[in-house]
This record gives structure tokens, sequence and C-alpha cells, in this order.
């Protein structure tokens, strides 16, 4: 169902964007991957080269307007047409509210996570629309329930989660499907590329990465959400009971995160509930 189909997944080199080329790639899609460390890029492209997976990479800023509409240019230059845009490339914050630097932090979580999504979406849509194709955005629990010392990064998930329904429901009579995919907490590379609160990169997970369900896992689920032309999908069943619970008993889920996400390794959110 998916074979040839021209498919852009941004942050491609890493993680849950890295296992998407490669389940999509089993699928005989032909891909575009994108991110900013070029060395990563063509590292992951010359992984799926000798799996005789079709793919061209781009270096791009998912930030920059430019950048996008460069992407989409470059696919259609490739591949003449593109029928899935995959808005994966996302970072992280950690930080109280209180201490973090707006623009150092809040500022550029939004600008890569949601503009970054709003731009290429834009620069892809009259190849989307023509292909009667579909716009995925990588959201996240954390679009459903707000996550302490991740406010930045829970507000561009939610402005995510918004911002998709909005074009669902603008493009309800065109053939284009959008689809929500939310992760639960998944290994990969984001917490060791979280950002402080000063936007340096913190280089250190503070949860156990083994706990997590794999970034493999992750993409075989949202791939098949693809296939199915689902709207919306969540991971992980620590994720499901979250949003559910969180939909009816929200002063419950207030305390359950706060005491789990305090047990992450020095988090500030201890020191708050030692001086309560
Ligand atoms: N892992 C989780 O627990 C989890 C849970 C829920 C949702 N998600 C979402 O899943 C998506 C993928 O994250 P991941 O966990 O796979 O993280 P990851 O391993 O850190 O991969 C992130 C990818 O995005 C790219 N990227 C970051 N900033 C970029 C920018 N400004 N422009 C272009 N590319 C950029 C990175 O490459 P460069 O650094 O080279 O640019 C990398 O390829 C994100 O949207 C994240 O919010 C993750």
């Amino acid at each position: 169902m998916l074979t040839n189909k021209v498919v852009i997944i941004t942050g491609g080199s890493s993680g849950i964007g890295k296992a998407l080329a490669f389940e999509l790639g089993k699928e005989r899609c032909k891909l575009i991957i994108t991110g900013r460390n070029i060395d990563k890029l063509e590292q992951t492209s010359h992984e799926l080269s000798t799996q005789g997976i079709v793919n061209h990479y781009i270096v791009a800023d998912s930030s920059l307007e430019y950048d996008n509409k460069r992407i989409v240019a470059e696919a259609i230059y490739h591949y003449g047409t593109i029928d899935i845009v995959i808005n994966n490339a996302g970072i992280t914050m950690r930080s109280m509210f209180e201490d973090a630097n707006i623009d150092a932090t809040i500022r550029k979580v939004m600008d890569i996570n949601f503009f970054g999504t709003a731009y290429l979406t834009q620069a892809a849509l009259p190849y989307i629309k023509k292909a009667k194709g579909t716009i995925v955005g990588v959201s996240s629990i954390a679009g459903f329930r707000g996550l302490p010392v991740r406010s930045g990064y829970s507000a561009s998930k939610f402005a995510v989660n918004g911002f998709l329904e909005a074009i669902r429901t603008e493009l309800l009579n065109t053939g284009v499907n959008v689809l929500t995919a939310c992760p639960g907490f998944t290994s990969s590379n984001i917490r060791f590329a979280a950002i402080d609160a000063q936007g340096e990169i913190s280089q250190e997970t503070v949860r156990d990465e083994k706990k997590m369900m794999s970034s493999e896992e992750c993409a075989m689920h949202i791939v098949k959400a693809i296939k199915k032309r689902k709207r919306s999908i969540i991971l992980t069943n620590e994720g499901k009971l979250t949003v559910w619970l969180n939909k009816w008993f929200p002063r419950l889920v207030d305390k359950l995160v706060f005491t789990t996400l305090s047990k992450e390794k020095n988090s500030p959110l201890k020191q708050t509930s030692e001086i309560h």
C-alpha cells in the first residue's frame, strides 16, 4: 500500500525518525530525511542505502522557513511528488519555568517543534493535496497533559495537537489524512539533547532509557497508523492511562505527575517537595 510513496521525514537521523526511515524503507517508500548534523545524516543515509532503501538527505534546520521550502523543492526535484510528510524533528527542554530564559528555551523549542511543523506542512500542502496523501505530526503525551520541568515542550506539543486538529478539519473534503502521533516515553537521543534553563545541551538523560518503548516499536505503530489512515494514536500503556485519567481526574494526575517526575535524576521538583 505504501510502495513507491515519497515520504519526507524531518529529524530522520536519530531515534524515532531514523526508525521510521527503516520501517518505511521496508515498505519500499522513497525517502527524504533531514536534520542539522551532516555526519549523522550521512551515516543514516548510508545505512539505508546498504539495505536498498532509496533516500536523499538534506541538511536543514526545521525552525527556518527557508529551509522547509528547500526541503519541499528538493523532494520535488528528486521524486516529482510528495505523498507523506512526517513532522518529526524535535527537541525538549529541562528546567523549572521560573528559571528558564524564555527566548533560549521556550521560544527555541516552539520554533523547532511547532513552527517547523507549520512551515513544512504549508510548503508541502499543494503536493500532499494533489496526492491525497498524509500529514503526520509526531507530537507527545505532553500534548495532552502538561509536564513539569518541560513547560516549553508541553506548550509546543499542545500547539502541534491544536494545529493538526484545525487543519484536519480544514482538509476534511480533500482526501488528505492528518495523523497526530503521540508517543509516550521512548528510548532515543532526545533527553541527551535536552536544553537547560539557558538553552545549553544537557548531554545526559534523567530517566532509565532501558525501561522505555524502543524507537523501532514506536515507528512500527506510526507506520501502521499511516497505512490505516488513522487520525491519531497514543502510545505506551502509561501514555494511554495518563491521557484518560487526565480527562476525568485532572487533580489526581497533577499529583501523580508531580510524584513521578520528581523521581527523575536531579529533579528540581524534588527540592520543592522537600521544602513543602
Ligand atoms: N523520545 C521520546 O520519549 C519522545 C516522546 C514523545 C514524543 N517524542 C517526539 O518524537 C520526535 C523525535 O524525537 P526522538 O525522541 O527521536 O529524538 P532524537 O533521537 O533526539 O531525534 C531528534 C531528531 O530531530 C532532529 N532535529 C532536532 N532539532 C532539529 C532542527 N532544528 N532541525 C532539523 N532537525 C532537528 C535531530 O537531528 P539534529 O540534531 O542533527 O538536527 C534528530 O534527527 C520529537 O518530535 C519528539 O518530541 C519523543
